[in-house]
């Protein structure tokens, strides 16, 4: 039987992966160990294999691949915190990097597998300035979590060069959506403050800076959207795609656009800039518009429905 590895499936994007990939009938084997995913978000099915562990514990990476015969693998784990990587960063570079690499090991020697797709970032634009981020601007990650997004990504591309494993890589945006954890730190900007908003009739939402500062905000239907239309595309291997909307979002805005959804007032709560944090970021997708996929969520409509699933609020506009 033909299985279809889904690494990190617990976490926010890879749990919607799975539902998409079972929704199509296809049998899943998600590895993950639970450090920032939950079980409560994969289904209960009998096509799903779930396995606990470490991504970087080689034995058991040995041990997956002579159980299972993969045709796709999604390589999804990662310590997806840029302030984990920089007080914990050598752990952070066996699990963000060293383990792609000897996922990639594995891939090479698999010849059922007709793809494999990386989550990479956009962290790994880091501070440069030019506008809008193609695929071809210049690379200046300003983290270690950007530095290992960056290498593992890179090792997909070569890895695709040097012995035709069918690796693309998605260079994700600001991704937000149900089930994203808005209670960290690391949580997605409209994620932690639609927590804000569920918790309180008047939240108090904290803006660093002036609020202005923008990222192109994605709706993770069009994430998976994106992520299952390279699954399949002819001539995507080999090469990394801007996963966003093409759209500039500030702060603000967000704030406002939950504000509309929810008809509630935020009360905003200004400090200091954060050092590192960039000013402006958002996306070319020409790219991938040019390979065949468009996203479709709007900001406005993809936070109300957004709201509506969070289920507290009784949001008119989403019905
Ligand atoms: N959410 C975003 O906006 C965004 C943006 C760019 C890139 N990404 C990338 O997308 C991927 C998924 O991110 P997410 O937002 O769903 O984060 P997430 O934290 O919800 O998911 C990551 C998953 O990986 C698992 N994991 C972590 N370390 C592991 C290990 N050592 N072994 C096995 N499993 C491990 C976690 O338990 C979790 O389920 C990550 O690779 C992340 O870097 C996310």
């Amino acid at each position: 039987m033909k299985h279809i590895l889904v690494t990190g499936g617990a976490g926010f994007i890879g749990s919607h992966l799975v539902d998409s990939l079972l929704k199509d009938d296809f049998n899943v084997v998600v590895l993950d160990d639970l450090s920032s995913g939950k079980m409560e978000n994969l289904p209960d099915d009998e096509r799903l294999h779930f396995i606990q562990g470490d991504i970087a514990d080689h034995g058991l990476i040995d041990e997956v691949f002579s159980q299972f015969t993969f045709t796709h693998i999604f390589h999804l784990a990662a310590i997806a915190s840029v302030h984990e990587s920089v007080t914990n960063t050598y752990r952070c570079h066996q699990v963000n990097c060293e383990a792609s690499l000897y996922l990639l090991e594995k891939a090479r020697k698999c010849t059922a597998l007709k793809r494999m797709v990386y989550a990479s970032s956009a962290a790994v634009y880091g501070d440069d300035p030019s506008l809008p981020k193609s695929e071809d601007s210049p690379t200046r990650p300003i983290s270690p979590y950007g530095i290992d997004k960056y290498t593992a990504e890179q090792y997909m591309l070569t890895y695709n060069r040097l012995y035709g494993v069918p690796a693309v890589a998605l260079r994700y945006f600001n991704v937000y959506g149900p089930r994203q954890n808005g209670g960290s730190m690391d949580g997605g900007v409209a994620s932690i403050f639609l927590n804000k908003f569920l918790s309180s009739k008047r939240p108090v939402v904290t803006v660093y800076g002036d609020g202005q500062q923008t990222r192109d905000f994605v709706y993770i239907k069009d994430v998976i959207g994106a992520t299952r239309f390279v699954m399949g595309h002819e001539t995507a291997a080999g090469n990394v795609y801007n996963v966003a909307t093409g759209r500039e979002t500030s702060i603000l805005n967000v704030i406002q656009g939950l504000e509309a959804c929810t008809e509630q007032k935020a009360q905003i709560l200004f400090s200091e800039k954060r050092t590192g944090d960039i000013e402006r970021s958002f996306a070319d997708i020409s790219r991938l518009r040019a390979l065949g996929f468009t996203p479709r969520y709007s900001l406005l409509e993809s936070l109300g429905e957004y709201v509506a699933s969070a289920g507290e609020i009784d949001h008119p506009q989403a019905r």
